[in-house]
């Protein structure tokens, strides 16, 4: 399944970046892929898909 359209990134990909590249949080899958470097809807999806993988690191804001 795309989770970005404009990029063409899927699912598969966020989560093998996760699993076999170690990359953990959205910013270093936005380097990657430019996924949400256009009209941004994907991002929230893509986090998700991180924290299905049980990679994601969250960051606090303060
Ligand atoms: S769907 Fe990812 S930037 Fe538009």
């Amino acid at each position: 399944m795309y989770v970005c359209l404009c990029h063409g990134v899927s699912d598969k990909k966020i989560k093998r970046l996760a699993l076999e590249e170690g990359i953990t949080d959205i910013r270093g899958i936005k380097k990657c892929t430019a996924l949400g470097s256009q009209c941004g809807k994907c991002v929230k999806m893509a986090k998700e898909i991180l924290q299905e993988t049980g990679v994601i690191q969250y960051q606090k804001a303060s």
